[in-house]
């Protein structure tokens, strides 16, 4: 039987809030009364069998790609799991990150994958490590899938590397998906899509980690034209039709993108010294520290994170992403960007939990 739930999409959605919530990956939400948008032009009913074309061009200007290449999905997630749908056959071979987020796994195992797994070593600060592909990679390989920023530690993936881990899939004539959802918050020097690296990479994204407007569920794949056509007419057995009012909201969004990125940016920013702060003096953790990115995995050194993280809910209103849901059993996440306030008692609060209450052993 395939698996047909994700347990960590679950219990995000039931068990991670808490009043010093820690357990997120994307900044605060963005307030619509602060984008300056016109409601009068909102509509119901729209023209966008294959997507709305103001909606297409937005994002293909901004990734710097032909509005061809552009397919509209509610959010990375589902962009995540139509692309993989159209790129892979039960029984084909995919190569995942490792950790990795759990819904990737997920996805191409529901649709049949074989999965194997390819490193990135907390030693070597979760780099993408091409070395670490070619020790997995087959002639029966399909499709190689990265995260760019990494979740869950927020490490970007140099551009050396990502073009090593293209040539590896073109010698095998396998494609690349990279989920590129956390990209933009690298503020400085904003790197380009992958998807410039050749027609082999097929990349997705959304407007819901680093902008503040999830529920707008604007997401998108960027993907060869031909490809692109390809998920288009797969996805009429899905979604079918984008939502319109969405396409235009998203579209507004779009238009003042630089002011949602800004009000984020100074909460991160904010938080980020906050968090170097506490790991310079927590000495029961350990993280690979990060300049960018809205996310931290703390590696716990003694005791056990399950354990650990219900006592810190419960005791201490404040909750983190167990590490087993990117099945590194030893770690647990934090968020930044929602509100540097509730960050700062949160890691106050993990401190304690840390330091006067004694430590689960395994
Ligand atoms: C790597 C990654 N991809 C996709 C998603 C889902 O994003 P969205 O909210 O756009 O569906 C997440 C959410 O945590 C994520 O971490």
């Amino acid at each position: 039987m395939r698996q047909k739930h994700s347990d960590y999409m679950h219990w995000a959605k039931t068990q991670s809030k808490a009043r010093f919530n820690l357990a997120t990956s994307g900044v605060g939400s963005f307030p619509l009364r602060d984008l300056p948008y016109d409601g009068t032009k909102l509509e119901i009913n729209g023209d966008n069998s294959y997507g709305y074309v103001p909606l297409k061009r937005a994002i293909a200007e901004r990734a710097g790609v032909d509005p061809d290449c552009v397919v509209t999905a509610a959010g990375t997630s589902f962009a995540n799991y139509l692309a993989m749908a159209a790129l892979l056959d039960p029984g084909d071979e995919v190569l995942i990150e490792h950790p990795a987020y759990g819904l990737l796994v997920d996805a191409a195992r529901y649709i049949g994958a074989e999965v194997k797994r390819f490193a990135r070593r907390e030693e070597n600060g979760y780099a993408l490590e091409a070395e670490e592909v070619r020790r997995v990679i087959s002639p029966r390989t399909r499709l190689i899938v990265v995260t760019n920023l990494h979740n869950p530690s927020s490490v970007p993936a140099g551009e050396p590397d990502l073009r090593e881990v293209v040539e590896l899939a073109r010698s095998v004539g396998a494609r690349v998906l990279v989920d590129e959802v956390y990209l933009d918050a690298i503020y400085q020097d904003t790197p380009r899509s992958s998807f410039h690296l050749g027609p082999e990479v097929v990349v997705t994204n959304s407007l819901t980690k680093v902008y503040g407007v999830s529920g707008l569920r604007c997401g998108w794949i960027l993907a060869h034209p031909d490809l692109a056509r390809a998920m288009w007419q797969l996805n009429n057995l899905f979604a079918a039709t984008p939502v319109h009012p969405g396409e235009l909201m998203s579209v507004a969004a779009f238009e003042h993108l630089d002011i949602l990125r800004e009000q984020a940016r100074r909460v991160v920013e904010a938080d980020r010294v906050l968090l170097n702060e506490f790991l310079e003096r927590e000495s029961n953790v350990s993280a690979v520290r990060t300049r960018w990115g809205t996310t931290c995995f703390l590696r716990l050194l003694e005791g056990d994170v399950d354990g650990f993280l219900e006592r810190l809910r419960a005791e201490f209103e404040t909750s983190a992403v167990p590490g087993r849901f990117f099945e590194m059993p030893g770690h647990f996440r934090i968020g930044m960007g929602v509100n540097t306030e509730m960050f700062a008692e949160g890691l106050g609060r993990i401190s304690r939990a840390l330091n006067q209450a004694p430590l689960l052993l395994p």
